[in-house]
C-alpha cells in the first residue's frame, strides 16, 4: 500500500474564530504538520521592535523585511518560532507586538518574504500540512486541497480572545473587542493580500459551535477530500 499523497489544508479567518486551536488539533489528529503564519508576521514585528526599526515607516519596514532569519517548527504538538535563533514564542504574544503587527504585515516586501517562506514550508512538509492565516487560500496556497474560512460574531470573538488574555487585560471586554475589530479592519482593507474568503473556501461559522465541534467539522472536510482523491 502506498502512502496517501500529501494533503494541504488552508485555514483562514479573522482573530478569535478558533483558527489556531482548530488548525493545531486537526493537524495532530490527521498526522499533518502545522504552520501558524500569524506567528511569522509577529516574529518579524518583534525583531523590528527590538532592533529599532520604526514600524510606522513602511520604507524602514521594507528595508528590514529580509534581515532576520525566521524559522518555524511545524510539529502541531509543539510549534516553535525563532528570529535569528532567538525564541520568539513568548514575546510575539505581547500587546506591543499585537498593536504593531498589522502595519508591518501590510508592507508588500514583508508579505513577499514571508509568503516565500510559507510556500517552501508547505511544499516540503512530509505527508501534508495545515496552514492557518489570513490569505492562505487566496494568495499563499491557491491550489490547496481544502480551504476553510472560519467566522464568528464580533461578540464571540472578543469573548474568546479575552479568555486567552491574563489579569486586567482579560476583564476589559469592550477594549478587547475594539482592538480586535480595529485589527480586522486593517487586515481586511490593506492593498496587498487582504483577509478575504477564497471563492472556493468552505465557510464555517463558529459562533455557536464548541471547539470540539469545529475540529470535528474540519477533520471530516479533510477526510472527505482525501477519499475523493
Ligand atoms: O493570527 P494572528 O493574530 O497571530 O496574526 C497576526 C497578524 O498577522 C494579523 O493581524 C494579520 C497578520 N497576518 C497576515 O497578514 N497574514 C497572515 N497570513 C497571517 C497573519
Amino acid at each position: 500500500q502506498t502512502a496517501p499523497a500529501p494533503v494541504i489544508v488552508a485555514i483562514d479567518g479573522p482573530s478569535g474564530t478558533g483558527k489556531s486551536s482548530t488548525s493545531k488539533a486537526v493537524a495532530a489528529k490527521l498526522g499533518l504538520r502545522y504552520l501558524d503564519t500569524g506567528a511569522q508576521y509577529r516574529a518579524l514585528t518583534w525583531w523590528m521592535l527590538s532592533h529599532g526599526t520604526d514600524v510606522d515607516d513602511p520604507a524602514a519596514v521594507a528595508a528590514a523585511a529580509g534581515r532576520p532569519d525566521i524559522v518555524s517548527g511545524t510539529d502541531p504538538a509543539a510549534p516553535t518560532i525563532t528570529a535569528d535563533g532567538a525564541d520568539a514564542s513568548g514575546p510575539i504574544r505581547t500587546k506591543e507586538v499585537t498593536a504593531a503587527v498589522s502595519a508591518v504585515s501590510a508592507v508588500p516586501e514583508v508579505r513577499e518574504r514571508i509568503t516565500a517562506l510559507q510556500r517552501a514550508i508547505a511544499t516540503e512538509a512530509p505527508g501534508g500540512i495545515v496552514v492557518e492565516g489570513r490569505d492562505i487560500g487566496t494568495t499563499v496556497l491557491p491550489d490547496a486541497d481544502l480551504k476553510v474560512f472560519l467566522t464568528a460574531s464580533p461578540e464571540a470573538r472578543a469573548a474568546r480572545r479575552s479568555g486567552e488574555l491574563k489579569g486586567a487585560e482579560a476583564t476589559d471586554l469592550a477594549a478587547t473587542r475594539a482592538a480586535l475589530l480595529q485589527r480586522d479592519t486593517a487586515d481586511s482593507s490593506r492593498k496587498t493580500s487582504p483577509l478575504k474568503k477564497a471563492d472556493d473556501a468552505v465557510e464555517v461559522d463558529t459562533t455557536d459551535l464548541t471547539l470540539e465541534q469545529v475540529i470535528e467539522c474540519v477533520v471530516t472536510l479533510v477526510e472527505d477530500k482525501q477519499q475523493a482523491r
